[in-house]
């Protein structure tokens, strides 16, 4: 099972996939990892995607070095380990790239669907979408000391991400599901711990 989790910044996905991974892991075999990265390939490509000293990356570079990343941690560490009938949870996945490089980056559905075409022959079983303010997201990371070229990106981009998943979401209904991002961790961990033991 193919498990995705996507979200603004700020919405706590992070500690989120290592709880459920963890709680998952007693009963199952369970791996996580993340895009863009994942690999050692994907995570040099992850470099030149975020790291601020690259400024100049051009939004189709962007998504065509995403859709790189994600080629690459597809055939070295999704696939392989659904063959062997893992669980993989993976923090961002395709959704990503529609919600930022499609909505907010302007590049349309068609163009990243079309650079994206091997990911979408593997979509994620299940997909959690935490739906937050991104101001509320923001404020959560402030106090962060390193800011990657994507989170020094102003508010009205990150309302423009989130507005996109809002619509992304709309248009996956049975794979995605929304969660309320205000809610407490806890409450959001038994949401989806429920939700994925009802479709396992
Ligand atoms: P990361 O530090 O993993 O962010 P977060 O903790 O918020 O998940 O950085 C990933 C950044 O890359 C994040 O700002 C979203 C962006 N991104 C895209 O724009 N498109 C994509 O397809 C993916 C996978 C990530």
């Amino acid at each position: 099972m193919f498990i995705t989790f996507e979200g603004g910044e700020g919405t706590g996905k992070t500690t989120l996939i290592k709880d459920v991974a963890e709680i998952l892991s007693q009963d199952h075999d369970v791996i996580t990892s993340r895009e863009p990265g994942g690999s050692m390939i994907a995570e040099a490509i992850r470099d030149v995607i975020l790291n601020p000293k690259y400024k100049g990356v051009t939004p189709y570079t962007e998504a065509l070095l995403l859709a790189a990343a994600r080629a690459q941690h597809l055939d070295e560490i999704i696939l392989p380990a659904l063959n062997e009938n893992k669980i993989v949870l993976c923090d961002r996945y395709l959704d990503s790239s529609l919600a930022y490089q499609a909505y907010a980056r302007d590049l349309g559905l068609e163009f990243v669907l079309n650079i994206n075409q091997y990911a979408t022959y593997h979509m994620p079983n299940l997909t959690f979408y935490i739906d937050l303010d991104p101001r509320v997201g923001m404020a959560r990371i402030s106090n962060r000391d390193k800011y990657d070229r994507l989170d020094q990106e102003t508010v009205l981009f990150h309302q423009k991400v989130r507005d996109g998943y809002l619509k992304i979401a709309s248009m996956y209904p049975n794979r995605i599901v929304t969660i309320d991002g205000t809610q407490t961790i806890e409450n959001i961990k038994s949401q989806i711990i429920a939700k994925i033991r009802e479709n396992l």
